[in-house]
């Protein structure tokens, strides 16, 4: 065997590579980890999606039409299962594959092999949480939320879930590790903290939430494994124990994970929205203090989800006080992204647009939130599809749609080749009216009293369930699109220049060397 050096000094000896499916099991290179993330929160989008049309079926008109009402409850459950843990936060872990590196002139992630393994927990993973459908008893069904007693209650889809939930956790962890790590240690000379590109300022915060708040999580579901197999009462009142500590130990994870699920989101538009009003982003120093503030404050604001289990009047204002403080970084930064567009340049290609669509439809999420954060209002509307209509319009309009703007951004970087601009343009606009229609008639639905997570419904909320179903069948439909600008991407089109956004700043389409690793399996040429 002959060894050879290759033009960054590493070994490259092409007998060693695998190549097929092998390729992918064994690599340890950051692209080709954060294309599996990718492809892996694709097709848990689309799991989670079907599910979602499921239950909007079922919600087309009064009255039992498809689903036995526990299997609609698991619909419910699952999908909300799923798109957490393995849609947003897996696709935002992608993005940091395959951007950190670049963006901070590192070779690779700092723990190559660890990060192929943190990748390759998440299939096992959720094929253990899908399978919970086929066992007796079928899927979690008490919500995503998975509330003690009614989880303790519930058959072996249960176990199934918590294990799920432990995997995906330590790849959580992992992969946040890696994140700290190679942004602390890898970057390149010069590369200051406060030189660091936006997204990675956002994922360096969102990856000390990550390992501050998993292992919550676990603990929580470890003692709701223990009470339901090894006789512990954690939270079983009967043996001394206490159902609400559940809720406070999950929201003690659980508002973090918001923040997980959002702050990543907050980078990808900060890289985008300077680079389409070609002036640089206004306020940088203050976006990162935002970023801190609020990933500080997501701390103390948990219980702001459990108004109603009858706390304390002190700690409901506690609760309601702090949570509204958290709208002044969230304004700083909505200021900046406006600021930032002031008297630009401006374009709108498909990233531009769905940049400045969060804008308009994650601030409105916003909005309600802080409605939501106010008890007294909590009070009418807990568990109602305003909640609902609230947490869609941050997730969805929030994260999945800064996702798609990201992609948008940085496909040209990752296949070579730039997209279809005609058909991003129809996937957002058809994105946009679509989410509107599924999502805004749930306020009112959430508003006139209609509980959510229920399989039938009082005929008066007929008509804007229907229309919210007609919305939620349009928008998944519309996903076929990106898939088919994906594909078509891939396979070819359009070479993409160094720099496809003409004018652009030019420090998040980084000119730093990203070298091919030791055990990459393509010829990577130095982005110069
Ligand atoms: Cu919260």
């Amino acid at each position: 065997m002959s060894a050879v050096l290759d033009n960054h000094g590493h070994h490259d000896d092409h007998a060693h590579h695998p190549t097929g499916i092998m390729r992918w099991i064994t690599t340890t290179n950051h692209k080709d980890i954060g294309t599996m993330y990718l492809w892996f929160s694709f097709t848990m989008l689309l799991t989670g999606g079907t599910l979602a049309l499921g239950i909007r079926a079922e919600l087309f008109e009064p009255g039992m039409q498809f689903w036995r009402p526990e299997f609609f409850n698991s619909l419910t459950t699952m999908h909300g299962l799923i798109m957490v843990f393995g849609a947003i936060m897996p696709a935002f872990v992608g993005f940091a594959n395959w951007q950190i590196p670049m963006m901070i002139g590192a070779p690779d992630m700092a723990f190559a092999r660890m990060n192929n393994w943190s990748f390759w927990l998440l299939p096992p993973a959720a094929i253990l949480l899908v399978s919970s459908f086929f066992v007796p008893g079928g899927a979690p069904s008490g919500g995503w939320t998975i509330y003690a007693p009614l989880s303790t209650q519930m058959g072996p889809g249960m176990d199934l879930g918590i294990f799920a939930l432990h995997i995906m956790g330590a790849s959580s962890i992992m992969g946040s590790i890696n994140i700290v790590t190679t942004i602390l240690n890898m970057r390149a000379p010069g590369m200051t903290l406060m030189k660091m590109p936006l997204f990675v300022w956002t994922w360096l915060i969102t990856a000390y939430l990550l390992i501050a708040v998993m292992p919550v999580l676990a603990g929580a579901i470890t003692m709701l494994l223990t009470d339901r197999h090894f006789g512990t009462s954690f939270f079983n009142a009967a043996g001394g124990g206490d159902p609400v500590m559940f809720q406070h130990i999950f929201w003690f994870f659980g508002h973090p994970e918001v923040y997980i699920m959002i702050l990543p989101a907050f980078g990808i538009v900060s890289q985008v929205i300077p680079a389409f009003a070609r002036k640089p982003l206004f306020g940088y120093a203050s976006m990162v203090y935002a970023t801190s503030s609020i990933a500080i404050l997501s701390f103390i604001v948990w219980a702001h989800h459990m108004f109603t289990v009858g706390m304390p009047v002190a700690g409901q204002l506690f609760f309601m006080y702090a949570t509204v403080l958290i709208a002044v970084p969230t304004g700083v930064k909505v200021f900046n992204w406006v600021a930032t567009m002031w008297k630009g340049s401006m374009t709108f290609e498909t990233p531009m647009l769905f940049s400045v669509g969060f804008l308009f439809v994650f601030s409105m999420g916003g909005f309600t939130g802080l409605i939501c954060a106010i008890a007294p209002i909590d009070y009418q509307i807990q568990d109602t599809y305003y909640v609902v209509a609230h947490f869609h319009y941050v997730l969805v309009a929030g994260s999945l749609f800064a996702l798609f703007s990201g992609t948008y951004f940085w496909i040209p970087k990752w296949t070579g080749h730039m997209y279809n601009e005609t058909l991003g343009k129809w996937h957002f606009w058809l994105s946009m009216i679509f989410f509107n229609i599924t999502f805004f008639p749930m306020h009112f639905l959430g508003l006139a009293g209609m509980p959510r997570r229920i399989p039938d419904y009082a005929p008066q909320f007929t008509d804007f369930n229907m229309l919210a179903t007609i919305g939620a069948f349009g928008f998944g439909l519309s996903q076929l699109i990106f898939l088919a600008v994906i594909l078509k991407c891939i396979k070819g089109g359009e070479k993409a220049p160094a720099n496809p956004w003409e004018g652009a700043d030019t420090l998040e389409w980084t000119h730093l060397p990203s070298p091919a690793p030791y055990h990459s399996f393509e010829e990577q040429p130095i982005v110069k």
